[in-house]
């Protein structure tokens, strides 16, 4: 790499921080970061990232989900009319880091900002765009403001409440979008010339090969559940233990079942999580009469995470018939695995050579917008090293220099996919 290269990546890491330092400031809870989709929090987060647009000389509107989308319009007179697309989220998990979602949305702004100080001209427009709902935290919804672009989020998708009982719709009108117009955020098609998407990895592949970024060739399926066993509320001092139909006794049986299900098919990358569990009445000396618990199932290929839900739903009804219960599963999401297009991986490997660095290519077990915008379009992933792999985690770190390095992939990535666009024509 030339002085002059490594001097732009260093500003451009050096800029990336101090962006995503911004954006970690607005969350709900002090010494967190938390935020959630359609909260205030989001709105601020989302007002920050238009004045980041403008500032790079974008064209800045808010769908009607709520996506801040900023547009750079063609500017080389063999121009398509196309648009490549190049996005993340600005939601978070309940106390996350920092860079899971922002970053993507920081790399492509900093990517366009640098491609006009550049002069490169583009055969087709660039369009950044900042999603709100990724994370699927807030209500039981996932990936619902890039479904609603790609256009296959559905009217219903949007009547889903959170815990405290607010409709999605409302929070949707609170936040300023317009829950009737949803369908309005989908793109044609044909105006599409692809999404790229800019994420960091969430494991530990890079850090263990010493490699800055990588290239994604696909994102691990997956499917979310509402899981509910129901028993009989009873005295906690007079009902004898044999005569019980304790929920909490078969959710601690089923949570098991789960992690051996999951175990057992580690060779298919299967991955089982429970992480929220409600238990009702929830009193020291009442028996448990209902509990629900969330169900996340991954795995790198369809076939064995079909296989391990057969098996989980099939533990649940032993489970449930043994504790003389009830147990219902309701699916709220569900991906199939998604490949990343050949051409986008051919064209990140090339801007990643132009570096000097070895362009390894890793499949993602997380979830990423590119899911939904599979439905669109073809979509590219990069992936950037985050410290000892963590993620989900305040602990959550990526160093400035590979985020530099990520930014200047990705404009190199902008400009090969140009270069063959104009071959094309
Ligand atoms: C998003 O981060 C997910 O994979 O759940
Ligand atoms: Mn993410
Ligand atoms: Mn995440």
């Amino acid at each position: 790499m030339t002085l002059a290269v490594s001097e732009t990546v260093r500003a451009l890491g050096n800029r990336s921080e101090e962006m995503i330092r911004a954006l970690a400031e607005i969350t709900e809870t002090e010494g967190q970061i938390t935020r959630l989709f359609l909260s205030p929090e989001h709105k601020r987060a989302a007002a920050l990232v238009s004045d980041w647009m403008e500032q790079a000389g974008l064209t800045v509107s808010n769908d009607a989900i709520g996506t801040v989308c900023g547009i750079l319009p063609a500017n080389n007179r063999s121009s398509s009319n196309k648009t490549l697309l190049i996005g993340s989220h600005i939601d978070t998990v309940i106390n996350a880091g920092a860079y899971d979602g922002p970053f993507g949305v920081v790399a492509g702004v900093l990517a366009v900002s640098e491609i006009q100080k550049r002069g490169i001209e583009l055969p087709f427009a660039v369009e950044v765009l900042a999603f709100g709902d990724e994370e699927g935290v807030r209500f039981p919804s996932t990936l619902l403001s890039s479904s609603a672009v790609a256009g296959v989020a559905k009217p219903e998708d949007l009547e889903v409440t959170d815990a405290d009982g607010v409709r999605l719709c409302d929070a949707l009108k609170d936040f300023g979008g317009d829950p009737a117009a949803t369908a309005k955020a989908a793109r044609d098609p044909d105006s599409v010339l692809g999404y790229l998407e800019v994420h960091i990895e969430q494991g530990p592949v890079l850090e263990a090969e010493r490699l800055s970024v990588g290239i994604v060739t696909s994102i691990a399926g997956a499917n979310r559940y509402r899981v509910t066993l129901s028993g009989m509320a009873g005295h906690a001092g007079t009902v004898p233990m044999h005569l019980r139909s304790d929920a909490l006794v078969g959710a601690a049986e089923l949570i098991c079942a789960i992690n051996q299900i999951a175990h057992e098919a580690n060779d298919h990358g299967v991955v089982a999580t429970v992480g929220e569990l409600s238990v009702e009445p929830g009193a020291v000396n009442v028996i448990p009469a209902e509990v629900v618990l969330s169900l996340d199932l991954r795995a790198a290929t369809d076939e064995p995470r079909h296989e391990a839900a057969r098996a989980i739903k099939q533990a649940a009804d032993k489970i449930a018939a043994k504790h003389g219960l009830s147990v219902g599963f309701e699916q709220y999401h569900e991906v199939s695995t998604c490949l990343c297009a050949d051409r986008f991986q051919n064209t990140a490997e090339k801007a990643i050579k132009s570096l000097g660095l070895r362009p390894l290519r890793l499949m993602s077990g997380a979830g990423h917008d590119g899911q939904a915008m599979s439905q669109l379009t073809d979509i590219g992933m990069m992936f950037v090293r985050c410290q000892g792999g963590i993620s989900h985690n305040p602990l959550e770190y990526v160093e400035p220099h590979d985020m530099g390095l990520a930014v200047e992939a990705l404009v190199r990535w902008i400009e090969t996919i140009a270069e063959e666009e104009r071959a094309k024509s």
